[in-house]
């Protein structure tokens, strides 16, 4: 059944093994397969043409799915996107104009905070569209629209597979919006709905790397701090890889935006210190190769997450790097996902800890 471990040692192990299938059967209800457009599986009470500024809020890992999301459609659709953790947008009273749009993502859809900037943005009269993965939950009854993940119930405590088809379901929705917005043709939904349609195998392709990370998790465990870096939608990333090992290992971790590099994290490199830099080969990859630079003529040890032509450019000392399929959408968070779990997961089980329920940590926050 859904909610027993299999053969898996830990429900995480099992969750983040779901994600091709769970993320395929996302796709196939936001995406029409046979016209290859998207097909939102609900009536959109707005159009998007009317909509000037989109506040997106959510807690912890759905807050990067948010992250990554902004990115997208401020690309793809040009709508200025505004990005809050649940619990700073209740209290600052932030100005919404009537009529635009306040975005909720939520795996259980009850946490506390989330469901409190929800009735905040109901009261101040704009649309609330939720990202749900409980469609009964309070979050998902109270938001105008739902868009339902079908990720499928989620056990353990660290979020995996509910944040990868949380970006499915954004994605699919930035290019419904960009569409709407005359910002993209039919050629280039086409070429989109393309990219979104590769992701399940793609993701299938990166879970081949496991016995390599397994073994990199090993070193990882002697460390006392990890640092994640990236650029573009690899910035999200690189938080929620941070994210990841804190939870599960207790390992500090911290993500930062590669260009932040100077103005601050670069004073911590050292050899002890491992660096984990997300950096498919997109438009920003070489930026993010000179930072790479910067953190090697400091004696860091580098673990390259990218592509192979990243690889093949990738001219840096001291480097480990992790290849994973090549891909030309702007879709690469779903794939670096993979990795990135794995990595905090093997760690966790180095470490000997309870990956399933670290301390201190609640799978739902109900209470402020
Ligand atoms: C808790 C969980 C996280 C989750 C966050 C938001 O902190 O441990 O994994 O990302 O809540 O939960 P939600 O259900 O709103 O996505």
């Amino acid at each position: 059944s859904l909610v027993d471990k299999a053969n898996y040692r830990h429900f995480m192990a099992k969750e983040i093994h779901e994600q091709p299938e769970v993320v395929g059967h996302t796709l196939a209800r936001y995406i029409d397969m046979a016209s290859e457009r998207v097909m939102l599986p609900v009536k959109l009470p707005f159009d998007f043409k009317d909509i000037q500024r989109i506040s997106i809020t959510a807690c912890g890992t759905a807050s990067y799915a948010g992250y990554v999301a902004k990115y997208w459609f401020e690309r793809l659709a040009r709508i200025p996107v505004e990005l809050d953790v649940a619990s700073e947008f209740r209290y600052r009273e932030a100005p919404l104009r009537k009529g635009d749009l306040a975005i909720f993502i939520s795996q259980s859809g009850e946490t506390a905070d989330t469901l409190a900037a929800l009735r905040y943005a109901k009261a101040e009269g704009v649309h609330t569209l939720s990202v749900v993965n409980v469609p009964t939950s309070t979050i998902a009854r109270e938001s105008e629209t739902v868009l339902q993940t079908l990720a499928g119930p989620e056990i353990g405590v660290a979020s995996t597979k509910a944040f990868t088809c949380q970006l499915m379901v954004l994605a699919s929705l930035a290019v419904a919006a960009g569409k709407a917005r005359g910002e993209l043709s039919d050629e280039d939904e086409t070429k989109l709905v393309h990219g979104l349609v590769e992701i399940p195998r793609l993701m299938a392709a990166a879970l081949t790397l496991e016995p390599q990370i397994e073994k990199l998790a090993r070193d990882i465990s002697k460390s006392k701090d990890v640092l994640y870096l990236g650029r573009g939608t690899s910035y999200p990333l690189a938080l929620e890889g941070a994210l990841k090992l804190k939870e599960i290992s207790y390992i500090h971790a911290e993500g930062y935006a590669a260009g932040e590099l100077k103005h601050g994290p670069i004073a911590l490199i050292d050899e002890t210190m491992p660096v984990v830099v997300i950096a498919p080969y997109d438009r920003v990859f070489e930026k993010t190769v000179s930072n790479m630079q910067e953190v090697a003529a400091r004696g860091g040890n580098i673990i390259l997450m990218t592509d192979a032509k990243g690889a093949a450019e990738a001219t840096v000392d001291s480097l480990v790097t992790i290849v994973l399929p090549d891909m030309a959408s702007a879709f690469t968070p779903m794939v670096y996902a993979v990795p990135v779990q794995l990595l905090a997961y093997h760690t966790a089980v180095v470490m000997g800890t309870d990956v399933d329920q670290p301390r201190n940590l609640a799978k739902s926050v109900t209470v402020e």
